[in-house]
């Protein structure tokens, strides 16, 4: 059988190269899932693998894409059976493991999480790993007991995957949130999400004082470097800051002040690897927590041929919210 699938390669001189290609299912990895892909899509990550500015991609050739939703086909796992609607995030797919901008995909069973009732294989993947990972980081606020009188929550990178779906699920959560962004044109969409406030991450981006007034509750971070320390360093006392990106970089050039002084605390946050239970919570939060018009208005469709140039696009800061990539188009 024969699918098409965006595969990353390196020529005979060694030259990086992503691109469109017919695949027979004998190039399918080793697995005990095989599922139809019906969408995917281009998070930061799957910007760095295709366009290979960043080692994300450890095995030559690799089929791109760190998620995908879509139906299982065959299965000797005993969890998964064919017709069952699953999602699959991380797990290194689409870094060592070919991934999910195909039209067929081999997994391990244990990888895959059941598509939740409430979201369409669409949805989850206009969510996606951006989405599941700002969900990660709102649940790990919580967990932390931070309610919506405590006071702002702060969202970096706001326009981002990330950062779109971390202001609308604060703001159906009643929080009131504060959006940082280079594109303040886009304060009037931000609100329509739930921003309160929209301010310009110029304010964050550059060096800092190692303790700042006390202006939010928490943070959700998906920005890193000076953003992420002066994030920290505005933090209310005892509140928290939940960093899971690195768009501005990888760096942390902060001090333990916010956390000495005024006993914040730091939560680190990896969907790759991230325990099952942990998973399947994030996802029925998703489904019961997310505004879905607000998850449309976000979200914009590329085929697979497209996914590419989308690809580029996120490194180059063109893309508003979240891309899903219909695999079906080629
Ligand atoms: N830990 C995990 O498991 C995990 C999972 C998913 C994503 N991530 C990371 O989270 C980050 C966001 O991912 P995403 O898919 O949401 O990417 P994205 O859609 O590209 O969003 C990133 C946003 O960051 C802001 N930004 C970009 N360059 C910047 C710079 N130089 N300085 C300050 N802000 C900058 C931009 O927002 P504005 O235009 O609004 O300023 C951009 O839209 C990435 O670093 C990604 O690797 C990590």
């Amino acid at each position: 059988m024969s699918f098409q699938a965006i595969v990353i390669d390196k020529d005979e001189n060694a030259r990086y190269r992503a691109e469109l290609r017919p695949l027979s299912d004998q190039a399918l990895p080793e697995g005990d899932v095989t599922v139809g892909v019906q969408y995917s899509t281009i998070n930061y990550k799957d910007g760095l693998a295709i366009t290979g500015k960043a080692p994300v991609v450890r095995k030559f050739p690799l089929v791109a894409g760190i998620d995908f939703s879509g139906v299982v086909e065959q299965s000797s796992h005993p969890a998964w059976k064919p017709g069952d609607r699953v999602i699959l995030n991380g797990w290194g797919v689409g870094e060592s493991h070919s991934g999910g901008l195909s039209q067929l995909a081999r997994v391990k069973g244990d990888w895959l999480v059941p598509l939740p009732d409430g979201l369409n294989a669409r949805q989850a993947m206009a969510i996606g790993t951006a989405g599941y990972t700002a969900m990660l980081c709102v649940m790990a606020l919580e967990r932390h007991g931070l309610k919506p009188h405590d006071g702002d929550i702060l969202v970096t990178g706001a326009s981002g995957g990330v950062g779109t779906i971390a202001i609308s699920l604060l703001s159906k959560l009643g929080f009131r949130v504060l959006a940082s962004t280079g594109r303040t044109a886009e304060a009037d969409f931000l609100k329509q999400l739930g921003a309160a406030e929209v301010i310009d991450r110029a304010e964050l981006s550059s060096p800092g004082k190692p303790l700042g007034k006390e202006r939010w509750a928490g943070v959700v971070d998906s920005v890193g470097s000076h953003t992420l320390a002066n994030a920290c360093a505005g933090t209310r006392y005892r509140g928290a800051v939940a960093a899971c990106g690195l768009a501005q970089g990888m760096d942390f050039p902060g001090s333990v002040a916010p956390f000495i002084l005024r006993g914040v605390t730091l939560y680190g946050i990896d969907s790759v690897m991230a325990p099952k239970p942990l998973r399947r919570e994030a996802w029925m939060r998703l489904a019961r927590d997310l505004d879905l018009a607000k998850l449309e208005a976000l979200t914009h469709e590329v085929t697979l041929g497209e996914a590419i140039k989308a690809a580029e696009d996120i490194l180059a800061g063109r893309i508003r919210g979240r891309v899903v990539v219909d695999v079906s188009r080629g």
